[in-house]
């Protein structure tokens, strides 16, 4: 079978990815269990993180680990990666040494030239473009919750950033509705949203967006790389904290998520995150099942 990669939630066929989400529950159900479940002995995951991780790197970690194999944590300072070896040069080394391959990096374009000179499947584990990962857990939570996400109408209020484009990608690839409310100037890449054309709308008013909305997600406003415009965005976005206001204007039993790491009194209020519409725990948690169906998927397809 031909060598998978996951780079964007268009890598894979909804068909896929609605088995991958089924898979995903399964395993957790297993977890769950305390059930030995070690497919993957003596496989190793390397795992490069250009930037920070709590969620990703220890969800990756403990896949390998309860999976039976291993994984190896590295980053640009400890690695020729950051003295400048080439990205071609360091995946054509890791993959004659490695199973499978982790990138948590800037530029989009870096992690698909990495995957062109690969031999192993790569996962993208956020670049400044997509944080496809992220959107297995928040719809496998989703599915969890309240059933099929199909058809459901889903309220992006923040930046159009990473994980709004994920967002747009999961529309097309999930079938719902997304609407955004974001500032002028922090609209999504429009290549990107023309690629989910009927499936989004754009709003400049957060309350317009949540409007028997079935799920509110937000994300920070300044995202890691975008330091120096900190105080600007905080300016930018003031009006679109989500709150108990904004969640009033959604469906009743409407869920809120974000990603996380959150900032409590910016992007939204510690009633809503901590109230009792808030899923972000469980979808937290969910990283590590949905990526355990993600890696036994792509080292499954490798496989003849
Ligand atoms: N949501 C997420 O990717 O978290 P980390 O940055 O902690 O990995
Ligand atoms: N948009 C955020 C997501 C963090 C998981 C960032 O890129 O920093």
């Amino acid at each position: 079978m031909r060598l998978r990669h996951f780079l964007t939630l268009r890598d894979f066929t909804p068909e896929e990815l609605g088995a991958l989400i089924n898979r995903a529950i399964e395993l957790k159900a297993m977890h769950d269990r305390q059930e030995l479940y070690q497919p993957l002995p003596g496989k190793v995951m390397a795992m490069v993180f250009e930037k920070s991780s709590t969620r990703t790197r220890v969800s990756f970690e403990a896949t390998m680990a309860h999976f039976g194999g291993h994984a190896i944590f590295l980053s640009p300072r400890d690695t020729q990666l950051g003295r400048g070896e080439p990205i071609e040069d360091t995946a054509r080394v890791l993959s004659r040494m490695v199973d499978i391959i982790m990138i948590r990096t800037y530029e989009h374009e870096k992690i698909e030239c990495f995957a062109a000179h690969s031999q192993v499947p790569v996962i993208n584990a956020l670049t400044d473009m997509y944080h496809p990962c992220q959107l297995l857990a928040d719809i496998m939570t989703y599915v969890e919750l309240r059933g099929s996400i199909q058809g459901r109408k889903v309220a992006w209020i923040s930046d159009g950033n990473n994980m709004c484009h994920s967002y747009l990608n999961a529309a097309v690839q999930f079938d719902f509705q997304l609407t955004i409310a974001c500032p002028e100037g922090y609209e999504p890449n429009s290549a990107v949203l023309e690629k989910a054309a009927g499936h989004f709308t754009l709003v400049r008013d957060p309350a317009t967006a949540a409007r028997d909305a079935d799920l509110v997600v937000t994300d920070v406003w300044a995202s890691m790389g975008q330091e120096d415009e900190q105080n600007t965005r905080m300016q930018a976005f003031q009006r679109f904290q989500v709150d108990n206001a904004i969640m009033a204007m959604a469906k009743p039993d409407a869920l809120f998520m974000h990603c996380l790491p959150a900032h409590r009194g910016e992007e939204v209020s510690a009633e809503v995150i901590d109230g009792p519409q808030s899923a972000v725990w469980q979808e937290a948690e969910n990283r590590l099942h949905a990526q355990k169906a993600l890696v036994e998927f792509l080292l499954s397809a490798k496989t003849p």
